[in-house]
């Protein structure tokens, strides 16, 4: 954030030098709108967990994205076994690969590859990672391979990194030795900062020896973990102190068909024992087709549970609930066929938080974590719709709650807010007394506008709602030409003052999806752009951030004639107070391109005299950040002076503005 600190003295009180000149003398000002602030009538309190993060292996987010593995297709696992592989042509001659199946003895990680290196001439493999490998200059990466010797001559390895232009630029040696597989490592600095490195294992022969799990990490992980994530996208998660973490999707839950549906089982444990599957958003878009991308769960359920309590989130797995993606296969499990499926959902509460003298908490323990994830939610199906998933909910529902009455469960409420899918299942499920219901939208800026009010007249009764998957489209929704425009990140900001104002119903929201490189995306808009060595938050991020670091403890109500300001005038607000500082925290949402004087009269607490203002704003509504100017459209805080219980301000055009001023006593 870029901070500015001014002290700007004017009548009453003080706010913005970028925005407002206070209604000049000799200028006719338009007559400013007055809005009420009851700081000491509390309508709820705010939910902890409300601004969380969604998390979904889209847009290469997990491998190629925040899982720091910079080999692609490591243990040949992708259906064209050699993808991401190649031979250099100069030494093609010299050697030859064979990629062996042992599926009955290891069907977690079936295939590797044998090389034979006839005479003394080295061969060699160039793997070209995702997108290229982005590499810094004077890192340290650390290499590993699993290897056996097939000969009684030894193969020696010699891995290079090399730069664009094939020049190493860090190399080290590796000679396995004996002939039962073992895992063999090196490590070495780079002499040089490229973003599409490649990684080349020389073959020095003669002889046979056999590959497999070739990996290539970064030492400089989040928390500095083997086997672990890209600290510049960690880091960008934990700026938003996000209330909860949903992983690990979105439709990667249900899979195009329950074959390929995410399993977490076969994502815990040694990682060269996690089965590798294609993603499902490897052919989802026809125009965004991306035959190289695959899951290697590398990132899997123990890892998520980590970042969320790394990031001081809390964990909300969604799980498979018996029904694959009804937009692909509409593939169901036979109800009496269910046990596996609930079986999982039980066992991951044990793994999350079970003693470890359990079987599941013997594991996560093994895994390095003794203590509980403290578990306290969980996701039944993602976006299910129909009978089918109600009858397949009440049997997940009956076993779990049985066994865990604690435990919060979220339920699908379909793809849309809105039409016979939704109201079906939100008739059938507030019937059925669900805990927390899932809504989704992902719809045109002028949706979120309209609907920054939709929670005011809620049942206040019934379950709460998750607002669990939601962006503004303004090119509408799959369109690859949406962009994270300014105009999209404000009018979000609008409408989550309804969120905000309405915490006692609506206790969990997120925008997805969360993450998305530049050259390997299917959706947009999304949170966060990377490539290979940078990242950016992108407008919606700060949105999301001004939110998440402004969640204050409890709301209070902020009116224009005894109403909420939701849309009159084209201004959106909300009010929470926060009882850890003291302080009175406002929300002010200006939608039009006119500046709009108000004047802000706060009751039940006398502020004090200095406060902060931050600032999100642009002059154009198709305002964008981007690798090379990821702070374009960015907060800006400054310190204002406020003087009595009224404050003045012009708000700006297309502007997004929290205020923070300590309530004395
Ligand atoms: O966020 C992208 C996709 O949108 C999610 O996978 C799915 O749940 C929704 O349709």
């Amino acid at each position: 954030m870029k901070i500015q600190k001014h002290s700007i003295l004017l009548q009453v009180v003080v706010m913005s030098l970028l925005l407002s000149m206070l209604f000049p003398a000799g200028v006719a000002a338009q007559r400013p709108l007055k809005f009420t602030v009851k700081a000491n009538e509390v309508k709820t309190a705010v939910s902890p967990n409300m601004w969380g993060i969604f998390f979904e292996d889209i847009n290469l987010s997990a491998d190629g994205g925040i899982y720091a593995e910079l080999v692609k297709n490591r243990s040949f696992e992708f259906s064209a076994p050699l993808m991401g592989w190649s031979i250099p042509k100069e030494v093609a001659a010299n050697g030859q690969v064979l990629v062996i199946n042992r599926q009955l003895t290891n069907a977690a990680n079936p295939r590797f590859a044998r090389v034979t290196v006839p005479d003394i001439r080295n061969f060699a493999l160039v793997n070209e990672g995702f997108r290229g490998m982005g590499i810094k200059a004077g890192e340290r990466y650390n290499f590993s391979v699993y290897a056996r010797q097939e000969s009684a001559t030894p193969v020696e390895l010699t891995v290079a990194l090399l730069d664009e232009t094939g020049k190493a630029i860090g190399s080290t040696t590796i000679t396995p030795a004996g002939n039962s597989w073992q895992r063999y490592k090196g490590s070495f600095t780079a002499s040089a900062t490229v973003s599409k490195g490649k990684l080349q294992v020389a073959f020095k022969g003669p002889g046979i020896v056999d590959i497999d799990m070739i990996s290539l990490f970064p030492q400089h992980t989040w928390k500095e973990r083997p086997n672990g994530l890209r600290a510049d996208l960690v880091q960008l998660l934990a700026d938003l102190h996000p209330g909860f973490l949903r992983f690990p999707g979105g439709c990667i839950v249900e899979g195009r068909e329950l074959a390929n549906r995410y399993q977490w089982k076969k994502t815990v444990g040694d990682v060269n024992e996690r089965e590798v599957i294609m993603n499902r958003w490897n052919t989802e878009f026809a125009h965004r087709a991306t035959p190289d991308y695959f899951q290697s769960f590398g990132l899997g359920f123990f890892e998520y549970f980590q970042l969320a309590e790394d990031i001081g989130a809390s964990p909300l797995p969604i799980l498979n609930c018996g029904m694959a993606c009804q937009y692909n296969s509409g593939e169901v499990v036979a109800v009496n066929e269910l046990a596996p499926y609930i079986q999982d959902a039980l066992d991951l509460i044990a793994f999350a938080n079970g003693d470890v003298n359990t079987t599941w908490g013997a594991l996560r323990a093994k895994m390095g974590h003794p203590a509980p994830f403290n578990l306290e939610m969980m996701g039944v199906g993602n976006e299910q719709w129909g009978p089918q998933y109600v009858e397949r909910y009440t049997i997940f529902a009956k076993a779990i709650k049985e066994k865990y009455p604690d435990i919060k469960l979220i339920n699908s409420l379909g793809p849309g807010p809105d039409g016979d899918k939704f109201t079906f299942l939100n008739d059938t499920l507030r019937k059925l007394h669900a805990d927390i219901l899932d809504e989704h939208y992902y719809s045109s800026p002028d949706w979120f506008l309209k609907n920054a009010s939709r929670y005011d007249a809620y049942d206040r009764k019934g379950p709460k709602i998750f607002a669990g998957e939601y962006a503004a489209h303004s090119k509408g929704v799959g369109n690859g030409d949406n962009k994270n425009t300014w105009q999209c990140a404000l009018a979000e900001a609008a409408f989550m003052t309804g969120l905000e104002r309405n915490t006692d119903v609506v206790v969990m929201a997120s925008y997805a999806p969360l993450l998305a490189h530049v050259e390997g995306w299917q959706w947009t808009p999304d949170l966060i752009w990377f490539d290979n060595l940078r990242s950016y938050g992108t407008p919606n991020y700060y949105v999301q951030k001004m939110y998440a670091n402004n969640k204050g403890s409890a709301v209070v109500p902020i009116l224009k004639d005894n109403d909420v300001i939701s849309g009159q005038d084209s201004v959106y607000a909300s009010t929470v107070v926060d009882s850890a500082t003291g302080e009175l925290v406002m929300k002010l949402v200006n939608t039009s391109a006119n500046s709009i004087p108000v004047e802000l009269t706060v009751q039940g607490a006398k502020l004090a005299t200095t406060g902060s203002l931050t600032t999100l704003r642009s002059n154009s509504l198709e305002g964008l950040n981007s690798l090379d100017q990821p702070m374009n459209i960015s907060p800006v805080i400054q310190s204002i002076d406020i003087k009595g219980k009224t404050i003045r301000a012009n708000i700006a055009p297309w502007s997004f503005y929290v205020i923070r001023s300590k309530m004395n006593k």
